[in-house]
């Protein structure tokens, strides 16, 4: 099949890769002329583990090209995706302009049927929106459909590839055979690809998102109770996950939820439901318990010096939202950076990949490190924010002799409370008896 996708982000670059490597023709349009070149050039300008090499070899077969130009695109692709952005607005809700406006384009410029996928996540009613404008100029016949995206950011291949469902939303039965013939490969395994009206895909995808941050926050909940009454979070979480209606995935606690898409998700569908008169209490519960979580930590590391961080060093391992990924939108670290820095406190961090994004937003207010054990050198604490797999076995001697003072605070529970105690390192993790 030939297929545009106009927006090349983490989702339309994904998406046309992975549809590329299954043998359709992609064509990727972005309005940013210098990431056009870029891709042009082989370049892939997200990191996303294994896109590289997907990315290079539909390059080279010609199955996966670029432009910046719209009217190309459109031409171009059978199948039209919009993979734009839809960001959050000041009252929380989703931002539909760069959607509309695309939509406002092929409803003038189209002179042959197409299927347009509404791939962003959109409010409900998103889909009927973007009919009634393509229709408005429009000539000639075309539908609309829902196709919401379950990608998980550094395991976006795996989940596109792979996925365990596939979400359509669709009043056209036309529209309905082709995407039905387009996602049938990936779906072998069996796993279903389910039909359902426009509105009713918009959701799923909202309410999945507001499902699990529930989820997340929820045992964030508890991990906070355990410390309190003298449980261990570790053991409730493994006691409630072996239970297959409650499962084991996303009982994990922390210092919050972040990234680009729960925080977003979860305060879009909240304003929606308020746009109506529904006032959906359990989200506005979860937005407040995870804005505190994010800074759950701070009081213990702040009471542990006095009160006072001035002129203390504290090291940071883990920058990004969450392991595998440069993405840094919403993530705990930066609300803990942004503290120390009020304190007076010196921060010196490590992240295998966003420490470029983090010195965009910081230059040169923190200092970076070379490695790991580098910026654990003279700090005075050591902060876990995000659980990449190389932080997970450190040396413990080598930390212990590096910082001034021994002690860990553990925004992620990498660690055995008893080993680290063996090893005579204070360690303070989440909802476990320190
Ligand atoms: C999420 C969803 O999982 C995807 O299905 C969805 O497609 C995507 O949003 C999207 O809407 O585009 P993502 O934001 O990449 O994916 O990351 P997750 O792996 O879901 O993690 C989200 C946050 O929850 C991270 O900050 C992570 O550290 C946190 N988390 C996750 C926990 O604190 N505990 C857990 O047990 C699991």
């Amino acid at each position: 099949m030939k297929i545009a996708v106009i927006g090349s982000g983490y989702v339309g670059l994904v998406t046309g890769t992975c549809l590329a490597e299954n043998g359709n023709e992609v064509l990727c349009v972005d309005i940013d002329n210098n990431k056009v070149e870029q891709m042009k050039a082989g370049i892939v300008p997200i990191y996303e583990p294994h896109l590289d090499v997907l990315f290079e070899r539909n390059i080279e077969a010609g199955r996966l090209s670029f432009t910046t130009d719209l009217n190309e695109g459109l031409d171009f692709g059978e199948v039209i995706f919009l993979a734009l952005p839809t960001p959050e607005n000041g009252d929380g809700s989703a931002d539909l302009k760069y959607v509309l406006s695309v939509a406002e384009e092929i409803g003038k410029y189209i002179t042959s049927y197409k299927v347009i996928v509404d791939k962003s996540t959109v409010p409900v009613g998103t889909a009927e929106r973007v009919r009634a404008t393509i229709a408005k100029a429009c000539k000639t016949e075309f539908d609309v459909v829902s196709n919401p995206e379950f990608l998980r950011e550094g395991f976006a291949v795996d989940d596109f590839l792979k996925p365990e469902r596939i979400v359509i939303g669709s009043s056209s039965a036309r529209a309905t055979e082709v995407m039905q013939r387009l996602y049938q490969p990936f779906v072998r395994s069996g796993n279903p690809i389910l039909i359902m009206d426009e509105k009713s895909a918009e959701l799923t995808k909202y309410a999945s998102n507001s499902f699990l941050a529930t989820k997340i926050t929820f045992m964030n909940e508890i991990a906070n109770y355990c410390e309190k009454v003298g449980a261990d979070v570790d053991k409730v979480r493994i006691g409630m996950g072996t239970d297959s209606r409650i499962g084991k995935r996303f009982l994990f606690p922390g210092i919050g939820y972040g990234g680009s898409c729960f925080p977003k998700d979860v305060k879009a569908l909240h304003k929606s439901g308020k746009d109506i008169n529904y006032d959906f209490k359990i989200l506005d519960a979860v937005v407040q318990v995870n804005d505190k979580q994010k800074t759950i930590l701070y009081p213990k590391i702040s009471s542990f010096f006095d009160d006072d961080l001035k002129g203390k060093t504290i090291a940071i391992w883990g920058l990004a939202f969450k392991p595998e990924t440069d993405d840094i939108r919403e993530a705990p670290a930066l609300y803990m950076i942004d503290k120390f820095l009020e304190a007076g406190a010196h921060v010196k961090a490590f992240d295998p990949e966003a420490m470029e994004n983090v010195k965009q937003k910081y230059g040169d207010q923190i200092a970076l490190g070379k490695d790991m054990y580098d910026v654990t050198k003279g700090a005075d604490a050591l902060l876990i924010c995000t659980e990449w797999s190389i932080f997970r076995t450190p040396d413990y001697k080598r930390l212990k002799s590096n910082l001034r003072n021994p002690i860990i605070f553990d925004g992620r529970n990498l660690y055995p409370v008893l080993e680290l105690a063996k090893e005579g390192i204070h360690y303070i993790s989440i909802g476990r008896q320190n």
